[in-house]
């Protein structure tokens, strides 16, 4: 078997004792004869799937007792529509805070449905910077403050929460679990899974739960948060296994020392790339470093007709979906927590290589 370094954004590389775990399950669950995915979401196994996921996640990230973790279908896309719906009213908007293409994505959806206040963009930067606090648009009656803590594609990550009087909802569905959080400072967290989680199909909501409330009839049930909690996220049948999934991915990361070492090691990994990226004179990232993401690092090559053979090379050389996103070009690489420092090193080793064949 030969596993090979998985750079791309999403879905992800996982950790290989993840996955090890899953293929010795697989079969045979716990003595059930039959799969994880072949399981009723209504049985006592499923039910103890769901509430160890659920405790593993609420030890990580130290989730208060007022908070509720819902576990939900659809990814974060939908939940660019289920924090207004909600949360909201025409009366008392959702306030966004646009740093890039996912908040810019989730405000969209938000004005749509005429639920949205535009509080800062910094799309006139190319979102290669964060909205100064100085210029957010805010009147105070705003139902909430959504901003998206890591921006993905353009990889810029806010370093701390930003401080409001309004409840906070941040986007984290690439920064979720790699570094520690308050989660008593926000009204809600959601992410999707498929980067630091595990597969793809669900969404994590932690909401607090004196924002729960009641929706107009015309709102589908399926998109009630308060509907969902009542139903412990099975108001039909949820994506039980990426559910499953997901809590053997919590299990990992507390194995590995929980959230404040993959902080430590995600730091590690960014600092080892980022300081590489700023010795070179043929590579570069133009964000600046203040807001640079330890998630997702674009770089480019000064000579931008390479950026083609680069990602071919890199490709066939063990080095996978290093292509950056389309709106942006160039390259991008995603190492997230399942991401070892050797997969680091191994692209460095190859970039320096590339360049004296190339540069
Ligand atoms: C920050 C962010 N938000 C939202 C999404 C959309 O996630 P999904 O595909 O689960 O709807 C992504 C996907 O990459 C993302 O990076």
């Amino acid at each position: 078997m030969s596993r090979i370094f998985n750079f791309c954004a999403g879905p992800a590389m996982l950790p290989l004792p993840v996955l090890e775990k899953a293929r010795d399950e697989l079969l045979d669950y716990q003595g059930l004869g039959m799969s994880v995915m072949e399981i009723s979401h209504r049985s006592s196994a499923f039910d103890e799937v769901a509430a160890g996921s659920e405790a593993c996640l609420r030890r990580l990230l130290s989730i208060p007792g007022d908070y509720a973790v819902l576990f939900l279908a659809g990814g974060a896309t939908m939940q660019f529509a289920q924090v207004p719906l909600n949360l909201a009213t025409p009366d008392r908007p959702g306030a966004y805070i646009v740093d890039g293409s996912w908040s810019k994505k989730a405000f969209g959806i938000a004005k749509r449905l005429g639920l949205a206040h535009l509080a800062a963009s910094s799309e006139a930067t190319g979102f290669k910077s964060i909205p100064a606090k100085e210029e957010w648009d805010l009147s105070g009656n705003e139902a909430y403050l959504h901003y998206a803590s890591n921006e993905t594609i353009s990889g810029v990550q806010f370093r701390h929460p930003p401080e409001s009087s309004l409840p906070l909802v941040s986007d984290m569905s690439s920064d979720i679990l790699s570094r520690p959080v308050d989660v008593g400072k926000f009204g809600v967290i959601y992410a999707g899974a498929q980067k630091n989680i595990g597969q793809s199909g669900i969404a994590i909501v932690i909401v607090r739960k004196d924002l729960l409330r009641d929706l107009p009839p015309v709102v589908p049930d399926l998109q009630s948060w308060s509907v969902q909690h009542k139903q412990g996220s099975r108001l039909n049948t949820p994506p039980t296994y990426a559910w499953y999934m997901a809590g053997l991915v919590f299990e990992w990361i507390e194995s590995m020392g929980g959230v404040k070492r993959m902080a430590e090691l995600n730091q590690q990994k960014a600092d080892r790339l980022y300081g590489f990226l700023d010795q070179s004179s043929f590579y570069l990232n133009d964000i600046p470093p203040e807001v640079r993401s330890h998630m997702n690092i674009p770089f480019q090559i000064v000579d931008e007709s390479l950026h083609g053979r680069f990602v071919e090379e890199a490709e066939a050389s063990g080095l996978s979906s290093l292509k950056g996103h389309r709106s942006v070009g160039g390259m991008r690489a995603s190492i997230y927590n399942a991401m070892p420092i050797e997969g680091i090193e191994a692209l460095i080793d190859f970039m320096k290589e590339f360049e004296n064949r190339a540069g």
